[in-house]
């Protein structure tokens, strides 16, 4: 037994490697740890030189000489983050593409709310299992350095009356997807201490400190094997709809993987943002490495173009000022695709949707009187933001949409206009969605249970519901202005949803 479980468990060293590089490149370390800041050495010609040793290139060697590749690897913890003394370990289980948090069963945070990246040939995001996992007794009590392999794991649910479970570790799953294998840099940050339940009262719930967010330690790499995507079936939205491929494809190859660390805009950086520490947390360049590439050909512009020859439309994007982004975007896009036909109409500031409730029938009416052929929907930024000085809690949000999204159906379709909704962006941890308590809810979590009643609605009244969060989502904290995404990522959002709203 013990025998079959011979794991080649190591500790994987921190490759951080440099190179001179003529692209704008940062390394960005939080301030998780100020001895690692030492190491880190500004460079006033916008780079930002880091020395650390042993190289990629040492570690990748120890890696190759190994006849296989290590069942479990052990991951470096970042010991200033809000979570360390919660977290027994963290574990990388190469094979099975999934990351192993061994939680303490006695700890300050109950059930962390985690954000996991891995960024490399391609960016990636972990997607975390609902529920933890218990160790078998037999395997605890084996030495620390072996470890038990994700197929032994039990789920909590199931451990109750067992008593040949030892529960003293609760054990959470990550997996993750990545479209090429390789070297990639692992980051996983925590946003909230607790689980956001449908029915909480999150108005006071802070988001944990960004300062002291990150659990992993600077430059941890993983190796990530490429895994087939799960069957499809028709109709198949599990599919992703691309990523964001870094520009050169091959980072690995040439050593300069550039880890991309989480941008927030940490407190007091809004009247200074030139700072130090302001600075080098908020830098836009870290995301310039990476274009996004649909994963079917649907979405390029030949077949954009294609799609939309011939076809005489008006798109009324409807919301606020998100709206409005996508609005700039998508007439960008269309001239760039040489449409003639296909025009979106210009938002009228003074009639803007700002809250969901807005949708009543006389803005219906309103908008119905545009003469529009599509309406693409958005809501939820004025809900879950600042301008209430409180947000739209969750039941409330699903009332409002339980009425609106029927009412718009009806309506929109009598006049022969086809509606679409499309999914709420995240917005980054700016200072008021960062501070204690929080005077903006748009973080993560709050949209993620927007989006989830979305779509809940959409599917029951039969709105379609876009979700464009594979493209947005991943590079959500890429905000310039810490709300909107005045950049190549809302073009794509315009690409994709003109690819869905014009193929039958
Ligand atoms: C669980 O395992 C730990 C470490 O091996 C041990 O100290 C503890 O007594 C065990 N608890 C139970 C309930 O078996
Ligand atoms: C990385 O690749 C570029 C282009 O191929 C090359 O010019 C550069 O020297 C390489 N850097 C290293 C460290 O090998
Ligand atoms: C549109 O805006 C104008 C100017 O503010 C206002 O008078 C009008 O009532 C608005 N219409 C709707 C449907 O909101
Ligand atoms: C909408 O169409 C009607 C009838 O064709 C026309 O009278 C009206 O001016 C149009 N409105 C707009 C905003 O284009
Ligand atoms: C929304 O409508 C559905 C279906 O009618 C209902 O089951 C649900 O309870 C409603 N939600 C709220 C929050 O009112």
């Amino acid at each position: 037994m013990a025998g079959s479980r011979g794991l080649r468990n190591q500790r994987l060293i921190r490759p951080l490697s440099h190179s001179p590089s003529s692209w704008h490149v940062f390394f960005f370390t939080f301030a998780c740890s100020v001895s690692s800041l030492l190491l880190l050495f500004w460079d006033y010609h916008g780079q930002l030189h880091s020395f650390l040793s042993p190289s990629l290139k040492m570690w990748k060697d120890k890696m190759l000489r190994n006849d296989a590749a290590p069942v479990s690897v052990e991951l470096d913890m970042n010991s200033n983050c809000k979570i360390y003394q919660d977290v027994h370990r963290l574990l990388h289980y190469p094979e099975e593409s999934k990351i192993a948090i061994y939680f303490n069963k006695e700890r300050n945070c109950a059930q962390p709310q985690l954000i996991g990246r891995l960024s490399g040939r391609a960016l990636t995001t972990i997607t975390w299992e609902t529920s933890y996992y218990n160790i078998p007794d037999d395997d605890e009590e084996e030495e620390e350095a072996e470890e038990t392999e994700v197929s032994n794991l039990v789920p909590a649910t199931e451990t109750h009356h067992d008593n040949n479970i030892n529960e003293t570790k609760d054990v959470l799953l990550g997996h993750y997807r990545v479209p090429q294998s390789g070297t990639y840099f692992l980051e996983i940050i925590a946003i909230m201490c607790e689980d956001l339940q449908y029915d909480a009262e999150f108005t006071g719930t802070c988001l944990v400190d960004p300062n002291q967010h990150r659990l992993t330690q600077d430059g941890v790499f993983i190796n990530a094997m490429m895994t087939p995507p799960p069957p499809s079936t028709q109709h198949d939205t599990s599919n992703i709809i691309g990523y964001w491929w870094h520009h050169d494809g091959g980072v690995e190859l040439n050593e300069t993987l550039i880890p991309l660390y989480t941008r927030y805009q940490p407190q007091g950086c809004r009247s200074d943002s030139t700072l130090y520490h302001c600075s080098l947390a908020s830098d836009l360049t870290r995301f310039d490495n990476y274009q996004f590439k649909f994963s079917t050909a649907q979405y390029d512009d030949d077949q954009l173009s294609t799609i939309l020859e011939g076809k005489i439309d008006k798109i009324c994007i409807e919301g606020a000022s998100h709206a409005r982004m996508l609005r700039g975007h998508m007439a960008a896009v269309l001239a760039n695709l040489n449409s003639r036909g296909v025009h979106v109409a210009e938002l009228d500031f003074a009639n803007e949707t700002r809250f969901a409730s807005d949708f009543d029938e006389a803005k219906i009416n309103f908008i119905i009187a545009k003469n529009c052929s599509k309406v693409i929907v958005t809501t939820g930024q004025w809900d879950a933001g600042w301008p209430n000085d409180r947000p739209t809690l969750f039941p409330e949000y699903e009332q409002i949409l339980n009425k609106t999204i029927p009412l718009m159906l009806k309506m929109f379709t009598a006049a022969n206009i086809q509606v679409y909704h499309v999914s709420t962006h995240y917005n980054p941890i700016g200072d008021i969605i960062g501070s204690c308590p929080p005077k903006d809810w748009r973080s993560p979590r709050v949209i993620d249970m927007y989006n989830t009643i979305e779509k809940r609605v959409c599917d029951e009244y039969g709105m379609p519901w876009i979700d464009t969060n594979d493209i947005m989502g991943i590079m959500w904290d890429r905000a310039a202005d810490w709300c909107h995404y005045d950049d190549v990522s809302s073009d794509m959002e315009a690409k994709y949803i003109l690819g869905r709203t014009f193929t039958p």
